[in-house]
């Protein structure tokens, strides 16, 4: 990344603390659905939810609403009480937070790489197979509509080897996504050249790359060795909505 770009405006670091509220209520508003204080994206796009820390019993009556019975919803950093008997916790992740305001600029252009290639629409059905295999996080049909998303391809045999790509845009921050590289193929910097050349478009857009793993995720030494920086690490709780007539 070229330091004259990182540095070019002041960051607002503050928009990280709540990323998918700054992404709904922001860059990605073309993608929400709210319900009074609660915003999620539409649900073949991405599964998050912009909430307040401190919910109130409207906050979560919306909240069941927005994501419907039998469906799931997610909260990240909740300070406040679930109500009884309107939602079950199904699992608990520490959701680790990078930041990439500190990475030094690549010697050479990562982008500029002949083996890399930009993935598209009718490339989905082969990203997801991808995902499915190695459960980066969670890719759905329209989560390609968020970001340039990149890959490797084997030479010989055309198949998808490797891919990144962005997710959250935030002002001033794009979030860097669905890192994987299949099984075969590790081992080799297919992934650090992806997030090198995802975080070198980020850059030339005029933003500064962000990303959130699982803080049991050894990709972490990767993303440390590439000069991202520890945020935040927060509970994010996936809840199946139950309704409150059990
Ligand atoms: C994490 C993952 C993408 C790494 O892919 P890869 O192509 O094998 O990684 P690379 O070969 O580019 O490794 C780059 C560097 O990170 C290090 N690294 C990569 N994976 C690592 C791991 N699991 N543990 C420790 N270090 C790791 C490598 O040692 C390498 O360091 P070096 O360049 O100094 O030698 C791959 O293991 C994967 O698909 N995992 C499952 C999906 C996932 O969890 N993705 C991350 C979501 S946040």
């Amino acid at each position: 990344m070229r330091a004259d770009r990182l540095h070019a405006k002041a960051l607002d670091i503050g928009v990280l603390d709540d990323p998918f509220t700054s992404a709904l209520r922001g860059p990605q508003s073309r993608f929400a659905r709210t319900v009074g204080n609660i915003v999620t994206f539409e649900p073949d796009v991405s599964v998050f939810y912009g909430h307040p820390r401190e919910m109130t019993d409207q906050d979560y009556a919306d909240l069941a609403q927005l994501a419907g019975i039998g469906h799931t919803a997610s909260l990240r950093d909740r300070r406040t009480p679930l109500p009884e008997d309107l939602f079950d916790v199904v699992a608990e992740i520490d959701l680790v937070q990078y930041r990439g305001d500190a990475v030094e600029p690549p010697t050479a252009d990562p982008t500029a790489d002949p083996e890399l290639v930009r993935l598209g629409v009718a490339d989905v059905p082969e990203m997801t197979a991808l995902i499915e295999l190695t459960e980066p996080g969670p890719f759905l049909p329209r989560t390609i509509e968020m970001g340039v998303y990149l890959g490797y391809r084997d030479p010989d045999s055309g198949r998808l080897l490797a891919m990144a790509g962005q997710r959250l845009q935030l002002p001033g921050w794009t979030e860097i996504s669905a890192v994987c590289t299949h099984p075969d193929a590790r081992g080799r910097g297919l992934a650090r050249r992806l997030v090198s050349a995802v975080a070198q478009v980020i850059v030339d857009e005029g933003n500064t790359p962000f990303l959130h793993t699982t803080a049991d995720n050894s990709a972490r030494r990767l993303y440390e060795k590439l000069g991202f920086t520890l945020n935040s690490e927060v509970p994010l709780e996936i809840l199946r909505v139950t309704g409150n007539n059990r």
